[in-house]
């Protein structure tokens, strides 16, 4: 905890009226107050004892901090197996270079902008079938029926995972994610560890064409994967591949449901879809990611001391006016889209082509099949702000009479 009160906040993003409507402008009133703040009183077990943690609110300060693992360690920085009084990492999270590297090597082939490609047409075709399981319907819950399914069902392809078992996998991630108290969230951690080594032993003793069997028969310098590392590597695909892609898109279809002439500019552009994805993408910064300080530190006026918790909401870039005139408005002609929504440096999201190329192909499927659509009359949409922020639910209608 700082010495000097200036710099100590009470600010709790769940607690502020405004962020169940909009996260990141509620997010962005922090850009008031000074670049790093400290935050009073956070309860997760990756702050135990710290009485709080430091917020960092700018886009520039933000990126320093994840260029730079010698001063900013992510080593057990998000703390799922701390939940349950363990202390493996989540494989590459979770680990610093040079070790990080290595299993950054490991699972390149999968996530390469060749493997997206490879994807594309399945991806295209799942999302147009589930596009037309509720065309005719003239409504839908966005979440529900697409936002959620098509994304998953992409990844537990990947891991060759029975579908029957999605409903269950996202309760888990729900839970472990924004479970209401540290209880539910051990819960949900200790069923998710439990799945992936069972998962890991069917693998070993029967290897098929999936992810989880390729690394089993992976080496690193020639040896296996060491169990904890392999869990942390499960682990970490599954909440990746499971929560993520889903956020985003809840917030950038709300957004077109909201923007009419946006939509009907896509619609009949479907050329600009690409930058559009990338202006979304640009905007809708979900995730909130942490850092320890290796060393005392002056960081921008705030003392950091060694084994302090640096809290990193990437959503808060996203809306920072000193990086991005009019942050708040969606343009996808705007030239320069830098974003740290994937993060950057050593652990840029190895699943980014993935995620861009769902949600470029959702975007393009919905304007082709599906006419003019927005929210209807009354609709409460309510987002999360713990951890991955995210849409609770999304109502969307259309006129089903009308061609797309
Ligand atoms: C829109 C969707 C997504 C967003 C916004 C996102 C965001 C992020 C962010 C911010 C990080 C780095 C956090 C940090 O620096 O501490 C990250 C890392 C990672 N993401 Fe994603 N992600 C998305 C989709 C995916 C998908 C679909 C997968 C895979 C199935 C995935 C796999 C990973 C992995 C393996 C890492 C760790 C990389 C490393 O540590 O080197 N992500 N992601």
């Amino acid at each position: 905890m700082p010495e000097a009160d200036a710099l100590i906040r009470d600010w709790n993003m769940a607690a502020d009226p405004d962020a169940a409507a909009c996260p990141f402008r509620a997010g962005a009133k922090l850009h008031d107050g000074p670049d790093v703040f400290f935050k009073r009183g956070e309860e997760h077990v990756r702050a135990a004892g710290l009485g709080g943690n430091w917020v960092v609110t700018r886009h520039a300060l933000q990126q320093e901090v994840l260029l730079d693992p010698a001063r900013f360690s992510s080593h057990l920085s998000i703390g799922f197996s701390r939940l349950i009084g363990e202390d493996w990492p989540l494989v590459p999270l979770e680990l610093d270079p040079p070790e990080h590297t290595l299993y950054r090597k490991l699972i390149a082939p999968w996530f390469s902008p060749a493997k997206a490609r490879e994807l594309h047409d399945d991806i295209r075709d799942l999302a147009a079938s589930l596009i037309e399981n509720v065309r005719g319907a003239g409504k839908c819950d966005f979440m529900g029926h697409f936002g959620q399914p098509f994304p998953v069902t992409v990844f537990m392809r990947m891991m060759d995972l029975p579908m029957a078992e999605m409903p269950t996998f996202l309760g888990w991630a729900d839970n472990l994610l924004r479970g209401a108290t540290l209880d539910r969230r051990a819960q949900a951690a200790q069923a998710i560890k439990d799945y992936l080594l069972a998962l890991i032993a069917r693998r070993r003793a029967q290897p098929g064409n999936d992810m989880v069997s390729h690394f089993i028969a992976s080496r690193i310098d020639g040896a296996e994967i060491p169990p904890d590392r392999m869990l942390g590597l499960c682990f970490m695909l599954f909440i990746g591949g499971l929560d993520t892609v889903a956020s985003l898109l809840g917030f950038v279809f709300r957004e077109l449901a909201q923007q009419p002439e946006l939509q009907a500019r896509l619609r009949a552009e479907p050329a600009l879809i690409p930058a559009a994805t990338d202006e979304f993408i640009r905007a809708f910064g979900v995730v909130t990611t942490f850092r320890y300080a290796t060393c005392d530190m002056d960081f921008h006026g705030a003392a950091l001391r060694k084994g302090d918790l640096i809290e990193l909401p990437l959503g808060l870039a996203s809306r920072d006016e000193r990086m991005h005139d009019d942050p708040h408005h969606i343009d996808p002609d705007r030239k320069a889209k830098r974003t740290l929504t994937f993060s950057t440096g050593p652990h840029t999201c190895a699943g980014m082509h993935l995620a861009r190329t769902e949600i470029r192909i959702a975007l393009d499927e919905w304007l082709r099949r599906v006419p003019a659509f927005g929210l209807p009359p009354g609709a409460e949409i309510v987002a999360e702000t713990e951890s991955v922020w995210a849409l609770q639910a999304l109502p969307l209608t259309w006129d089903k009479r009308e061609p797309a």
